[in-house]
């Protein structure tokens, strides 16, 4: 089907909704692979990030209004190793304050970018950086408070590959671009002439933002992807805002590697990954047993576009594919799986000599849509918040003491909530009151909370102070911005 042919059918089909719709395409656009920062060789100089405003067309044939760090939507790839110092050099030209958060990375508060580094208009931050974790894939985006949601969905986000020695002589591909492929995933909603729509209501509040459409490295989806004969492999995050998503093959199971903090004990196999906003996955495919395959996405309940789009690729389920997978002639990465990734000992809840809880609190809708209109995007007193009292910037809410092991438990009042924490990788002991899947019993720093407790394992060992208290929160960015957020010091 081509695109015209695809359109008509599109505009056909009674079930699609009329915003954001026209612009998903039958044919696969190519995977636009994110331009590379490589540091592990050595760094010359302070790694420049300039976070600017620009254009980018999604794929609409128009171009949307977007913020980027020295793209015109999203970052670099940087990629970084174990033991460096990054001398960052942030420069904001977005024109309005902002900041920027190393999400996953074990490092003193006062360098975390969390929303009392705020970046004024025009002025640079220059933290140092320190990278004493293993090898992993983490991210930055945009964590300014009441504002967090809009700076992200606009663009300012970026990935942050640290690498090891284990992982760089490990038998995995890690050729980027070739055998090695980073994939940004978010949801967007575009408005009838094709610019990404971002609009906040009550409703969108309590729901978190979600958009129609399915972006990966900032192009609409289907995207693809020629690859050799072998192992590839995929890192994947999703950054969306509050969409979770249903991640799986087309053909065969999934084979994950690794998780939000890094390597797994050993290969998971797996039909399908339920990834929450701001989760990471690794995965290896591979190309050997069949000549095209895809990642395939699920929104949950299809909706719209995606329903309709899982109907013409998914065999009528709500999957459809995200990245479509070409197998050339030539020969790849032929090495086979390692059998042990990382030592990993099992997650011993006796280390634990405190427990904390939290209470994810939802608030009414009503006074959400009132507030939303009133403040544009910072909710405040809506009623969303954890264990009763909205997120306030000069009221530390917990202290912890360094290098003690605890037990957070958490649980939610109503919906599902991705749950993170700042400065450390913690293991699931039990997600929504059971044992987590074995793909998510590896380092994490998201957990998923629905209504019965989810408790992690968590040491800190790195310092938070008063003035740069560490966050943990609602990774739903709506939910973050609307109160469902606290702060921690660690001394
Ligand atoms: Cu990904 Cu507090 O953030
Ligand atoms: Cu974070
Ligand atoms: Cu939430």
């Amino acid at each position: 089907m081509n695109r015209r042919d695809f359109l008509a059918a599109a505009s056909s089909a009674a079930l699609l909704p009329l915003s954001g719709t026209a612009w998903g395409q039958a044919a696969p656009r190519p995977l636009p692979i994110i331009p590379i920062t490589d540091v592990t060789g050595g760094i010359d100089g302070r790694i420049k990030l300039d976070l600017r405003s620009g254009t980018h067309d999604f794929g609409t044939g128009t171009g949307s209004a977007t913020f980027g760090i020295n793209h015109s939507y999203l970052g670099p790839v940087l990629r970084v190793k174990q033991g460096q110092t990054l001398p960052f050099e942030v420069t904001n030209r977005i024109g309005e304050v902002t900041t920027l958060h190393w999400h996953g990375l074990h490092i003193p508060g006062v360098v975390d970018g969390g929303p009392h580094q705020e970046i004024e208009p025009g002025q640079t931050w220059s933290p140092d950086v320190p990278i004493v974790q293993h090898a992993s894939m983490n991210w930055l985006h945009s964590h300014m408070h009441g504002k967090t949601a809009r700076q992200t969905y606009t663009g300012l986000a970026g990935v942050l590959l640290i690498e090891d020695d284990a992982s760089q002589s490990a038998d995995i591909p890690n050729t980027y671009g070739v055998d090695d492929f980073t994939l940004v995933l978010q949801d967007k909603m575009f408005n009838g002439s094709g610019q990404m729509d971002y609009v906040l209501t009550g409703e969108v509040f309590e729901e978190g933002f979600t958009g129609d459409t399915l972006v990966v490295n900032g192009a609409i989806a289907p995207v693809a992807q020629s690859v050799p004969q072998g192992l590839v492999r995929l890192r994947i995050l999703n950054a969306c805002n509050a969409r979770f998503l249903t991640l799986s093959l087309q053909t065969g199971p999934l084979t994950v590697i690794a998780s939000d903090g890094g390597f797994l004990a050993s290969a998971v196999q797996t039909d399908s990954i339920l990834m929450s906003p701001g989760e990471r996955y690794e995965v290896l495919i591979d190309t050997r047993t069949t000549d095209t395959n895809a990642l395939m996405v699920s929104f949950g309940e299809a909706e719209g576009l995606m329903a309709f789009m899982g109907s013409l690729f998914g065999g009528g389920s709500n999957s459809f594919p995200a990245l479509v997978l070409n197998r050339r002639t030539e020969t790849g990465f032929t090495g086979s799986l390692p059998d042990r990734l990382a030592n990993l000992s099992p997650a011993d809840r006796t280390a634990a000599t405190i427990t904390r809880s939290f209470q994810l609190n939802m608030g009414g809708s009503e006074e959400l849509a009132t507030l939303a209109t009133l403040w544009g995007n910072v909710c405040g007193d809506g009623g969303m918040g954890i264990n009763g009292q909205p997120m306030n910037m000069d009221r530390i809410d917990e202290r912890v003491r360094k290098g003690d092991t605890e037990i957070w438990r958490i649980a939610s009042d109503d919906q599902l909530h991705p749950f993170h924490i700042h400065g450390c990788s913690f293991r699931i002991l039990s997600q929504n009151g059971a044992e987590p899947t074995a793909y998510a019993q590896g380092w994490k720093d998201m957990v998923h909370v629905e209504n019965e407790w989810s408790e992690v394992l968590v040491r800190f060992d790195h310092p938070a102070t008063n003035d740069a208290p560490y966050m943990y929160h609602c990774h739903i960015l709506e939910h973050e911005d609307c109160g469902m957020m606290g702060q921690f010091t660690v001394g």
